[in-house]
Order: structure tokens, then C-alpha cells, then sequence
């Protein structure tokens, strides 16, 4: 193979509540270049019991390299400040040492939706935006990312605003919030209305991407949102973002 052909590939691994998700990404075109193999989360989630998963997924693509990994919290310098979805014990946990420990391999940790906004900035709707974007992830939590001309500002946390009133806005609009309380369409979509009308007051997007797997049914609520000033869209990158950003964030780091 010549330098040229020579695909640029990071192992990308997802780390959700129920599963843990990862296949080597193609860095050039965002391709997953195997099929990604997901494993269930176990239960207990603890960080030893994750990082022998994350091992599983590496050893399953003989994988030698560098490796990016999502977390579903706040990740402050290799550390997971908060557990709001997850396990109780990974507060303070220095998850990038555990999980690079648990492969031996070179490893990066980030926040799940920060690896969704990377995505989406090189592969997806925020590709060449300038301008405040803003992408929600709705899911079992709600999660975040601020991109400003490009650049990605770390751990938002906006599922955490104090949001209709005594609540946070993810126990409030969240994709799982819609199935446990089996809402039809027609009673969840003014919360998210009311939920994004609240984000424009506060920041005033340029551009805001829905993600998650909720993104998949988009003309269910797309339409139906009002009084927005800002362009709104479903996340291009579906079910591959967080393995995506990860394997992103990961080139970036190691110099892939
Ligand atoms: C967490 C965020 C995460 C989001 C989506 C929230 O509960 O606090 O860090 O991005 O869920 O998983």
C-alpha cells in the first residue's frame, strides 16, 4: 500500500447505559470499516467491571492502536466528574487511566455528546457552519455540545439546566422521559418546544442539531417546533456518532 491509499483508522468505543458499542473508524471519510460490535453494559456498571467490556471490544478487532472512548458524564481532564445515568462509583473515577490501564493500549476519554458535536462538525450538519451550534442528544439523558466557528467547548451539561421549573430539563423532555410516561408525539413535542425555546433565550443559536435515536423520527417533530430563530435539524450521524467523535478525538490526541 502506498502512503496514499493508506487509510487513517482509530478505534472508536461508545459507552452508553445499556450498551458499549465500538468499530475502527476511517478518520477521512467517517466510515465505520468493520461492522461495530456492542456488547451489554454490565450491571453494575462499575469502572473495573467497563473496563473489562472495552477490553472484550478491542481484543474482538485484534485492535493495536490508538483508542477513543465515550463517557455519558462530565469529563474534566481523563476524570468522570458526574454519574447522573450511570454507576455512582465513576464520580471521580480517573476513567481514562482505568480504561487505558484495562487495554494497555493509548487511550481517550470524552463526554458522549461532545463526540456527537465533533462528528457532526467534520462528517455531519455542522460541516463548514460558522456561528454558535448548539447539538442536543435526547436519550436516556439529555447531553450537549457548544461548537463556536468549528470549535467544540466541552461539557455543557445543558440536559442539566434547571428546566421547566424544580426539575432538570433531561426529566423533562429526554427521549426516555417520552417512553416511560408513553406521551404520543402530540403531548412530548410542546416540552421540547418549551425546552429549546429556553436554550435560544440563553445562548441564541445559529444552528441547533437534534441527535440521539429519537433523531431517526425527526418528521415527527421538526415540523411541529415554533417560534424558533434558529435553523433546526436532526443529527446526520445516527446510531455512529459517539464511535465516530471518539475515534476523532482520539487522532487529534495521539497525532493519528
Ligand atoms: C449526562 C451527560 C451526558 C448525557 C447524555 C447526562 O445525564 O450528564 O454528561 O452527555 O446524559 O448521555
Amino acid at each position: 500500500m502506498t502512503a496514499q491509499t493508506q487509510a487513517r483508522i482509530v478505534l472508536g468505543i461508545d459507552i452508553g447505559g445499556t450498551g458499549i458499542k465500538g468499530a475502527p473508524v476511517n478518520l477521512q471519510t467517517g466510515e465505520l470499516v468493520a461492522e461495530r460490535h456492542r456488547i451489554d453494559t454490565p450491571q453494575p456498571a462499575t469502572p473495573e467491571a467497563v473496563g473489562q467490556v472495552v477490553k472484550q471490544i478491542v481484543e474482538h478487532f485484534n485492535w493495536q492502536g490508538p483508542i477513543g472512548c465515550t463517557f455519558p458524564a462530565i469529563v474534566h481532564n481523563g476524570v468522570t466528574l458526574s454519574a447522573a445515568n450511570v454507576d455512582k462509583s465513576w464520580v471521580n473515577a480517573p476513567a481514562q487511566q482505568i480504561l487505558a490501564d484495562a487495554t494497555g493500549l493509548p487511550l481517550i476519554v470524552l463526554n458522549d455528546a461532545d463526540a456527537a458535536g465533533l462528528a457532526e462538525v467534520v462528517f455531519g450538519a455542522a460541516k463548514g457552519r460558522s456561528g454558535k451550534t448548539i447539538v442536543i442528544t435526547l436519550g436516556t439523558g439529555i447531553g450537549s455540545a457548544l461548537i463556536v466557528d468549528g470549535q467544540l467547548i466541552t461539557n455543557t451539561e445543558f440536559g442539566h439546566l434547571i428546566f421547566p421549573k424544580d426539575t432538570i430539563a433531561e426529566k423533562y423532555c429526554s427521549a426516555k422521559v417520552k417512553e416511560d410516561l408513553d406521551l404520543k408525539w402530540k403531548d412530548y413535542n410542546p416540552r421540547l418546544n418549551a425546552y429549546l425555546e429556553h436554550i435560544q433565550l440563553l445562548f441564541s443559536p445559529d444552528l441547533v442539531i437534534i441527535g440521539g435515536g429519537i433523531s431517526k423520527k425527526a418528521d415527527k417533530f421538526i415540523p411541529e417546533m415554533q417560534n424558533l430563530r434558529f435553523e433546526l435539524v436532526a443529527a446526520t450521524l445516527k446510531n455512529e456518532a459517539g464511535i465516530v467523535g471518539a475515534a476523532l478525538e482520539a487522532a487529534k490526541h495521539f497525532k493519528v
